[in-house]
Order: structure tokens, then sequence, then C-alpha cells
């Protein structure tokens, strides 16, 4: 079966949100993370400033599934694909859903390929994309080859 790969763009309804922000993202990453690891779907979520980065990654027709479930939350609105295709692999195998919170502009300062995701009012690019979530992905698997060495 043929991987697929699906990032988007959202934009974060606040008037939508039943918690405090910090409540509603634990109380979602809980729910999503039960249902990917269901549908074998894995990815990652950036929190930046007014919008959510997503990229999910599975079988094509759980991706799709699951973007078809994104978009129909009432808690997202003006959804822009950046990224609709098959994949030769996961970038993020072993997460159910990878979360960073990158609001504080912190990470961004540190990391170039970060910024384009803040500094943008118009649209992420592909590449773009791309850069940013391979940063995560490369700090995930340095951190699984650190603890490889040391056993733990
Ligand atoms: C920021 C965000 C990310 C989401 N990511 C996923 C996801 O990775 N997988 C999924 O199945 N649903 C995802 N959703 C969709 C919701 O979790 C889904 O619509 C919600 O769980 C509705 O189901 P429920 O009413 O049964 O809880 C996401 C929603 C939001 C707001």
């Amino acid at each position: 079966m043929e991987l697929y790969r699906a990032c988007y763009r959202s934009r974060i309804k606040w008037d939508k949100m039943r918690l405090p922000l910090p409540d509603e993202i634990d109380k979602t990453l809980l729910r999503i993370r039960r249902i990917n690891r269901k549908a074998g779907v894995t990815g990652a979520l950036l929190l930046v400033d007014q919008h959510i980065i997503q990229v999910l990654e599975g079988y094509t027709g759980q991706v799709l599934d699951t973007v078809y479930c994104v978009m129909n939350d009432p808690r997202l609105s003006d959804i822009e694909g950046i990224i609709h295709e098959p994949a030769d692999f996961r970038l993020f195998p072993n997460s159910l859903m990878f979360f960073r919170d990158l609001t504080d502009g912190r990470a961004a300062a540190q990391h170039d390929v970060l910024r384009p995701l803040l500094d943008h009012p118009g649209e992420v690019t592909r590449d773009e994309a791309y850069l940013a979530f391979s940063h995560f992905a490369n700090e995930l698997q340095q951190g699984r080859l650190t603890n490889e060495m040391l056993m733990i």
C-alpha cells in the first residue's frame, strides 16, 4: 500500500475553543493521538501565532479521511493545502502527533528554517514546510540515536 503525505495550514477560530488554550491543546492531542493510533496515521502539529500547520502521514485512504475530519472541525477555518502527495517514507514514523508551540518565537530565533512559518502572512510554500518539518524530524532522530547509544 502506498504512503501518502498531506500538510496544510489553518486559521484557529478562537471563539470555538471550549477550554483555555493549553487545556484545549492537551485534550485535543490526547484525542487525536488515540484516533491516529487506530488509523495508523503519524505526523506533527505546529502552533504558529493565529495558525496551526500540520503534517499527516500514513496510507492514502487513512490520511485523506483524517484531512476530511480536520476540515470539518469547527475550531479551524481557511484551510490551505501545502503538500498533497505520495511519500516514500514517513518523516515522523514514531509520532502519533508530535507537537510544538512556536508562538513565542524562541525556536524560530534559533533556527532559520522555522522563520518562514512565523513571518508569513502569505502562503507557506511546500519547500518551506519540508525544511521546517525535516528540522523536527532530524531532532527526533538525533534523540533516538543518543538514547540508543546510552541504551535508555
Ligand atoms: C488542530 C487540530 C488537529 C487535528 N488533528 C487530527 C488528527 O491528526 N487526526 C484526526 O483524526 N483528527 C484530527 N483533528 C480533528 C479532530 O480531532 C476531530 O474533528 C475531533 O476529534 C472530532 O471527533 P470527536 O467529536 O469524536 O472528538 C484535528 C483537529 C484540530 C483542531
